[in-house]
């Protein structure tokens, strides 16, 4: 019978044999599958396990810290943390066109994680063979079944590693659908917030930005963000709401009165949205009180916010994201 239960036993066998007494990296994005599966190597191999967090400072308040402390604490992981903030927000500065956001958020988090990796294969030595995966059942299917290695390019060559180091994979999670993933983190006793974490793109708050991405404009982004999310748990919806990105128009100003003053701030897009699988999605009638809740708290809370606009599109035609 499947339970989690079996599933985590029969998991940590199979790593066991899998990997043996050699070494394994598995990068953290902050979500589910990466630190389920990575849980779960870690109960298999202990400290055998290395995993990589690059910082690239696109997250959402709390999400790195969650990471940090309380992942850690949960699995007693050894975990190395790449603070790439500055390089990232370099590497944005100028840009305002999402696709080459994406590009360059991709390309950067690339070079950063092979050089983290290059750097524990220096210190671990030789013995480092397998790369931690979180892919899901539907990813296999999708990619056609295939498993295998991965091909590091090591453009970075670490005292004197090879030109091109070939890993293992170890996919734990190959055989599960992401409710099943969140009932094995659950089991495993990871924190509620990663295990219940809704969908949350890569390149992060850096989409999430229309026009060009700032520290000053994360930060304000990240307040709204987090209200939004406060109350939308508050008021127990956050099962019912497959996402809510809350997005800064960064390149719009508007006139508002707040305070004892006229404002000429900027205005933030609520877009809950309900959907099975992100490929369409509704916009999410939700309560007016919650609403106007998340729409006070941020006007009030956020100095540079002085309208909350919600988004009554569906997809198609409207993203989910607006980048
Ligand atoms: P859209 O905006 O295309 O989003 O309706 C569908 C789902 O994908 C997420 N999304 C991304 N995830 N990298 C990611 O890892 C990306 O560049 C990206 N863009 C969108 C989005 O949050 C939604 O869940």
């Amino acid at each position: 019978t499947w339970t989690t239960h079996n599933v985590v036993d029969e998991q940590v066998a199979l790593i066991k044999e899998q990997v043996g007494d050699k070494r394994a990296i598995c990068g953290l994005s902050g979500g589910v599958d990466s630190a389920v599966a990575a849980a779960l190597v870690a109960r298999a191999v202990g400290d055998q396990l290395t995993c990589v967090y690059v910082d690239h400072g696109l997250m959402r308040k709390g999400e790195t810290e969650q990471v940090e402390k309380d992942f850690v604490a949960a699995t007693g992981v050894k975990l190395k943390v790449v603070d790439a903030e500055e390089r990232f927000l370099t590497a944005l500065k100028g840009v305002s066109d999402p696709e080459e956001k994406r590009k360059i958020i991709g390309r950067e988090f690339i070079r950063v994680f092979e050089q983290a990796q290059a750097e524990i294969i220096a210190d671990e030595g030789p013995a480092v063979e397998f790369l931690v995966q979180g892919t899901l059942y539907p990813d296999v299917v999708e990619s056609g079944g295939g498993t295998g290695t991965a091909n590091i390019k090591s453009h970075h060559n670490v005292g004197g590693l090879p030109e091109d180091l070939e890993f293992q994979l170890v996919e734990p999670l190959r055989k599960l659908f992401k409710d099943e993933v969140r009932m094995v983190g659950q089991e495993l006793g990871l924190p509620e917030e990663i295990v219940q974490r809704q969908p949350f793109p890569g390149p992060g708050l850096g989409i999430r930005i229309v026009g060009e991405v700032t520290k000053e404009r994360l930060d304000l982004l990240r307040e709204a963000d987090a209200i939004a999310r406060e109350e939308l748990t508050a008021a127990g919806l956050d099962r019912e709401i497959w996402q809510c990105p809350v997005v800064l128009l960064a390149d719009v100003r508007s006139v508002g009165v707040q305070g004892d003053g006229r404002t000429y701030g900027h205005p933030v897009v609520l877009r809950p949205v309900s959907s099975e699988d992100a490929m369409t999605a509704d916009w999410s009638r939700l309560p007016y009180e919650v609403l106007a809740k998340i729409s006070t708290r941020i006007t009030n809370e956020v100095r540079e916010v002085n309208r909350v606009v919600l988004d009554v599109t569906s997809k198609p035609p409207g993203t989910i994201e607006w980048e």
